[in-house]
This record gives C-alpha cells, sequence and structure tokens, in this order.
C-alpha cells in the first residue's frame, strides 16, 4: 500500500481513522511517525517479523507484541515424574520462588501429588418469560436436549468427551429460568464447542420453556473443572535464620490462617498463587483471565473471600494443599496457534512417556501454584520477601543504568553490596567499575 493510504493532520493526537484497516506494518510506521518511540521500543514490541503478522491474524488493530520474560521452573516433580515447567511473567522473582519452593517439596521421593475432576466446561442458557413448569419440562426432555447436540459433539464423544448432562435453576428474584449444560471438552479449553452447544440449545429451550432465550455462554467459573495439588514434607528441612524447621512450620499454618480470616491478606496470598498459575497458562497460551476469574470467584464461595490453600502440621510434617478452578487447554485458541505456546508446550512434555494432555496441564499449573504459595509463605515468615526482591530489583537497575552482558551481574552485585537502590548511584558504580577494567 502506498504511503499515501493514511493520512496525518499536521498536529493532530489522535490515530487517523482509518488506522484499524492499515497493515500491522503501516500501523507501526504511523505510531512511529504519530508518537515519540524510540527505535529500541519500536524493536522491542516486534522482536521478529514475522510475529506482527501473526499478532495480526490474533488480534483487531495489532501493531507489534508485547514480550514478557519467559523462563522455565525446572525440576518439579509431580505425581512421580519430573517437569520443567515454562513460565511468562514480568515480575523478577517469581520463577526463582517457584523454582526453590518446587525443588524444596520435590525432594528424595517427595513431589506434588494432584487429582482432578475432570475436563468438564458448564454454560449457562438463560430464559427469560418461561411458562410456570418449565424446569420440569426441560429436565424431562433431557434425552431430547441430549439428541440435539449429538452430531456437534461427536468428535469430542469418540476423543472421550461430550455431553455430561444439564442441570436447571430457577432464580426468584430475576425471574430467569438457567440450564446449565455440562460438556466434558478434553484437551480443548473448550469455550468454542461449548458456547455453540448451548446455541444450539435455544431453540429448544425456548420451545420447551415457551419462553424467550435471553443468553447462551459458558460460565469461566468452570465449577466441574478443578484440579488440586498437595504435598507433604519433613519441617525438619524448612529452618530459616533463627526460626528452626518445626517453628517455620508452625509461622506458614499460622500465615494460612491469616489469609483465611482477613479478606485482605488473602487478596494479597491468593495474588501470590495467581503469580506462579497465572505464569503457566501466559507461558501456554491459555486464557489468563478467565483462570484468575474463576479462582477468585471459587475463593469466596461460601461467602467470605479466603485462602485458596490450607495448611497442616501432621507427625512433624508440613502438609499444604491447593485446590481451584482450572480450564486449560493443550489444543485450541491461542494454544499450540502461537510459536511460544507450542514452544512451551514442547518444553514441558519433553518426555515421550508423558502424555500432553488439559488434565495434565493442570496437574501441573495447581502444583506450581501451591509452590508459589509455599515459596512467598517461608519468606514472608522467614526473612521477609524485600531481601529477594531488592536482590532482582539490583539486576533491573544495572540494566537500565546501561551494563550489558556480563557487566550486569557484576554491576547488579555492587549495588546490592551499596544498599542504595536507584539510579543514579547504578550509574555511578557502573562508571566506576568501567574505570577499573
Ligand atoms: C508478590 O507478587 C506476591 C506476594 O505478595 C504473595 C504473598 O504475599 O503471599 C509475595
Amino acid at each position: 500500500m502506498a504511503d499515501t493510504a493514511y493520512e496525518l493532520g499536521e498536529d493532530t493526537p489522535e490515530l487517523p481513522v482509518n488506522f484499524r484497516k492499515l497493515t500491522p506494518r503501516e500501523k507501526r510506521r504511523v505510531l512511529s511517525e504519530l508518537l515519540d518511540i524510540e527505535p529500541t521500543e519500536l524493536h522491542s514490541s516486534n522482536p521478529a517479523e514475522d510475529l506482527i503478522d501473526l499478532a495480526d491474524v490474533m488480534v483487531e488493530s495489532a501493531v507489534g507484541v508485547m514480550p514478557v520474560p519467559l523462563g522455565i521452573a525446572s525440576g518439579i516433580r509431580i505425581d512421580g515424574e519430573v517437569y520443567n515447567v515454562p513460565m511468562a511473567v514480568e515480575e523478577p522473582s517469581v520463577i526463582a520462588a517457584a523454582t526453590y519452593a518446587g525443588r524444596l517439596v520435590s525432594r528424595g521421593d517427595g513431589g506434588f501429588h494432584t487429582t482432578t475432576t475432570g475436563q468438564v466446561m458448564t454454560a449457562q442458557i438463560a430464559i427469560d418469560d418461561a411458562a410456570p413448569g418449565s424446569k420440569e419440562r426441560i429436565l424431562q426432555a433431557e434425552r431430547e436436549l441430549h439428541r440435539d447436540l449429538t452430531s456437534l459433539l461427536d468428535p469430542m464423544t469418540r476423543r472421550g468427551g461430550g455431553y455430561r448432562g444439564i442441570d436447571v435453576s430457577e432464580f426468584e428474584e430475576s425471574g430467569l429460568v438457567v440450564v446449565y449444560l455440562h460438556v466434558d471438552t478434553r484437551d480443548a479449553m473448550g469455550a468454542n464447542i461449548i458456547n455453540t452447544a448451548a446455541e444450539t440449545l435455544r431453540g429448544p429451550l425456548e420451545r420447551i420453556s415457551g419462553g424467550t432465550v435471553l443468553m447462551a455462554i459458558l460460565t469461566n467459573a468452570a465449577p466441574r473443572r478443578r484440579a488440586r495439588a498437595c504435598f507433604s514434607i519433613p519441617v525438619a528441612g524448612l529452618g530459616r535464620g533463627t526460626f528452626d524447621g518445626a517453628t517455620m512450620a508452625r509461622r506458614v499454618v499460622r500465615a494460612n490462617q491469616f489469609a483465611d480470616t482477613d479478606p485482605l491478606r488473602a487478596v494479597t496470598h491468593n495474588k501470590g498463587i495467581m503469580n506462579g498459575i497465572t505464569s503457566v497458562a501466559l507461558a501456554t497460551g491459555n486464557d489468563t483471565r478467565a483462570i484468575e476469574a474463576a479462582a477468585h470467584a471459587h475463593a469466596v464461595r461460601d461467602g467470605a473471600y479466603r485462602a485458596l490453600t490450607e495448611y497442616r502440621i501432621d507427625d512433624e510434617r508440613l502438609v499444604g494443599s491447593l485446590e481451584l478452578p482450572l480450564a486449560m487447554g493443550t489444543v485450541g485458541g491461542a494454544v499450540g496457534f502461537h510459536p511460544v505456546s507450542s514452544f512451551a508446550l514442547k518444553v514441558l512434555f519433553l518426555s515421550p512417556d508423558i502424555e500432553v494432555s488439559a488434565d495434565r496441564l493442570s496437574r501441573i499449573t495447581v502444583s506450581i501454584g501451591l509452590a508459589q504459595n509455599l515459596a512467598a509463605l517461608l519468606a514472608l515468615v522467614g526473612e521477609g520477601i524485600q531481601k529477594g526482591h531488592m536482590r532482582q530489583h539490583s539486576r533491573r537497575l544495572a540494566w537500565k543504568a546501561g551494563a550489558r552482558d556480563e557487566e550486569i551481574q557484576e554491576l547488579a552485585q555492587r549495588v546490592w553490596s551499596h544498599g542504595t537502590f536507584n539510579i543514579e548511584t547504578a550509574q555511578e558504580l557502573l562508571h566506576e567499575l568501567r574505570r577499573e577494567r
């Protein structure tokens, strides 16, 4: 397309009206002309030219990509297998923390033990103005409704998933009748298939109820797609600073009680868990927002917002567990389509003996969430969280001050020893370091 395909007013601060219709490269050119963008900023949002085309087919109005560091929490034993878990996250200490606690749990013949409730997604079909007795009539028509979905769900059924039943609720306050459709979507997160199935039932449900369907959409709460991880480790190995292992274990249990009884603490506690879970979800191309919404809904399921984890001391062992809904896929959507996601899945399922499945991915992810929480609690009730954070922060400061390659580590160490964490000090220390060379 010619350069004249878009017009920029002399001093317009706005994007051209036809911005949406430009190719991604043209959009980027507009942005670089319009905004005060450093060449490196433009470059780092587009590390590889073909990613811009990928971005363009993934979202509307793509202008680049946002590279988030991708790392690996390695050596985590889950259900007897050792995994290297890809995590995409911008926060410095997350991967280090998951690796630390993951390995602590994985020592010897220990590790995480997991269970899942299966990969069942649920959709809601809300019916307005349903005639009295609709609930009973819908339940009586269940076989017919199931039949209406047979051809759509056939491929899923052949893979061992498919239709798993319906429930119906009547809401007195709104007067709505809501049908819950359950489908096992196997290795797909399943949003597309369950939404299509729910929409297929619009007509039949209107006929049976005499009402009008208000909407048909999955619930991201995914109540029948939960994953659980637990571990049991000797308290003896938990000693830190002046606290012996038994004291540390007691303090971890108390920290969990704090989060379980004070919602303000619970939000931060659960945010720490989601540091791990969201990082794995992002690395593998899963829907992080859906997973987070479900986790927080689960945390408030009994009316009070609580910790997602449980801890207790049992026979001189610290026993921890985490359960939450985890609607994740290993196929469909961005999963496997985005090159980073397929790379991440290859890293995760390196061993040919381990079957790549959504079920396994959710078991691994919940374990990382639990490892993340254990690491946070050990730091919080031990030496405090800031020490580790500031160590990581010194590396960022070193980079910001201009250090590159092997200078980064050396400057970070000097910033850390100096104990003053600002850019001016980092720059002075960098000059000093270069003079000495
Ligand atoms: C920081 O991203 C996460 C923590 O605040 C979690 C917690 O407080 O449990 C350390």
